[in-house]
């Protein structure tokens, strides 16, 4: 493995230090919250046994993850540190050097950068904006036909919010099957698609499911993220990757888990409607500013627009937003031309986002 870190962790709000940003308009989540905020007593968690626990997760939590799933099982799931830590786990445990990997690009970084890490081929499945960043099958089943060990995709993608129809998904497991390829799908925003299906993982032994409680319940904290796969060969591997990694989980993190999947009804609606109302916000400006285009995303808490007229000085642009405290996610975190950037609406407040909006035209007056 040829370990590089990668330019958006390098560039983080969290790295760069929080405490120099006025609007957080990087982050690909909902805002984060305490364990109060939760509902959570910490006088609950004082009696908790600081032991080695279950090396898969805690049965609750994986029973309550697995029930998103149609014929999902409690062992088709392992909880991992993050979806971070599942995604890892998956293409350690998957790929080698020189496997050949399809994968949605641009991608949330770690679905590209462990898989070159390990010296894989990999083969873009190039996402565009003229085609509303939607995912081709038959482009998909053009690359594949030359073979593949494992496809990615992302749905509700990072960084566009763009979704995969869930009949183009059917379509796109059986040419994965039909090939004998794995199919990997990022699900870390599902709760925030349109109309959430099933896990993927229902949909086939050959797929896997990765998601975790980091964006929709603004949670990251806690590091606690899963895969889910009917294949139970491959669920055994990889929780033979994950004792190797780190044993068993943080039993404090478990216990949190536990407290938000079992009441997820009750913090979805109010977290969908943010949600819908910031993304408005972000429509009404694009509209009324006039010099962005975008894609409006149908889910997920980020959009990736771009700056219309392509001869600004992007990089001075980024910069002197930064320079005021107004940090977004610039296109090249994404292997992208610069005048894009990735805009998160799940993360700052109301007034936040409009002051974050403001400030993205009035820099772009300046800059000129
Ligand atoms: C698509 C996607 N997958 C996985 C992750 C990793 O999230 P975490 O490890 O916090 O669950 C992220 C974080 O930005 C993401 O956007």
């Amino acid at each position: 493995m040829r370990y590089q870190r990668m330019i958006m962790e390098v560039e983080s709000p969290e790295q760069i230090g929080y405490d120099l940003v006025r609007v957080n308009l990087a982050e690909s989540s909902m805002r984060d919250r305490t364990l109060a905020a939760l509902g959570m007593n910490p006088e609950d968690l004082s009696g908790l046994l600081l032991q080695y626990a279950d090396h898969r997760g805690s049965e609750p939590a994986r029973a309550a993850i697995a029930a998103d799933g149609e014929g999902t099982a409690p062992d088709d799931v392992l909880l991992t540190v993050g979806a971070a830590g599942a995604l890892f786990l998956a293409a350690t445990a998957l790929l080698e050097r020189g496997d050949r990997l399809i994968v949605a690009a641009p991608n949330y970084a770690s679905n590209l950068e462990t898989p070159r890490a390990i010296g894989a081929e990999i083969v873009p499945l190039d996402l565009r904006f003229d085609e509303g960043w939607r995912v081709d099958p038959d482009r998909l089943g053009g690359l594949l036909s030359d073979g593949a060990k494992m496809v990615s995709l992302t749905t509700p993608h990072n960084p566009t919010g763009a979704e995969l129809p869930f009949e183009d998904l059917r379509t796109i497991v059986a040419m994965t099957e039909r090939a004998g390829a794995w199919l990997l799908v990022d699900e870390t925003y599902r709760e925030l698609a349109s109309e959430p299906g099933p896990l993927a993982a229902s949909l086939g032994e050959r797929v896997i499911s990765v998601s975790s409680l980091s964006k929709t319940y603004g949670i990251p904290g806690i590091r606690v993220g899963w895969a889910v796969c009917r294949d139970r060969g491959l669920m055994t591997t990889l929780l033979a990757a994950q004792e190797q990694a780190a044993l068993s989980h943080s039993v404090l993190d478990m216990a949190v888990a536990e407290w938000v999947l079992a009441r997820r009804d009750w913090f979805l609606p109010e977290i969908r409607e943010q949600v819908a109302r910031r993304r408005g916000m972000v429509r009404d400006w694009i509209a009324l500013d006039g010099r962005f285009a975008w894609v409006e995303p149908s889910g997920g808490v980020v959009c990736f627009p771009r700056i219309a007229d392509s001869s600004v000085d992007a990089r001075g642009y980024f910069g002197r937003l930064q320079a005021g405290g107004v940090f977004v996610g610039p296109g090249w975190w994404f292997e992208q031309p610069e005048h894009h950037f990735r805009l998160g609406y799940g993360y700052p407040t109301d007034a936040e986002l409009a002051d974050g909006l403001a400030a993205l035209s009035s820099t772009l007056d300046e800059i000129s």
